[in-house]
């Protein structure tokens, strides 16, 4: 279901993140609105370990660079973009 719900929104391009994630927030985005925030952070970190893998297989013992671009959000926080 959850991976389901994150392959969905991957495939439509849909932001994960709200403007307004705060606990008083009407609408905090589309995940943490569509899931229940005890799966999240496992779910999070088991995407962030096969994305890492799935980089390193890409990789192999190639050369790369990394691109770092940051700019802040609605919320004046920093959001930081990784590109290879
Ligand atoms: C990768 O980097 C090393 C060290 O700079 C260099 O000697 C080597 O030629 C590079 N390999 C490729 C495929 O560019």
């Amino acid at each position: 279901m959850i991976l389901a719900l994150v392959r969905f929104l991957l495939l439509q391009a849909l932001a994960f993140r709200g403007h307004d994630e705060s606990r008083t927030s009407s609408n905090k985005g589309n995940f943490l609105e569509l899931t229940s925030p005890y799966v999240q952070k496992d779910m999070c970190e088991a995407c962030a370990k096969q994305t890492t893998k799935a980089i390193l297989d890409d990789i192999g013992d190639k050369n790369f660079s990394i691109l770092v671009d940051e700019s802040r959000d609605a919320s004046i926080k920093e959001q930081m973009a990784l590109g290879m």
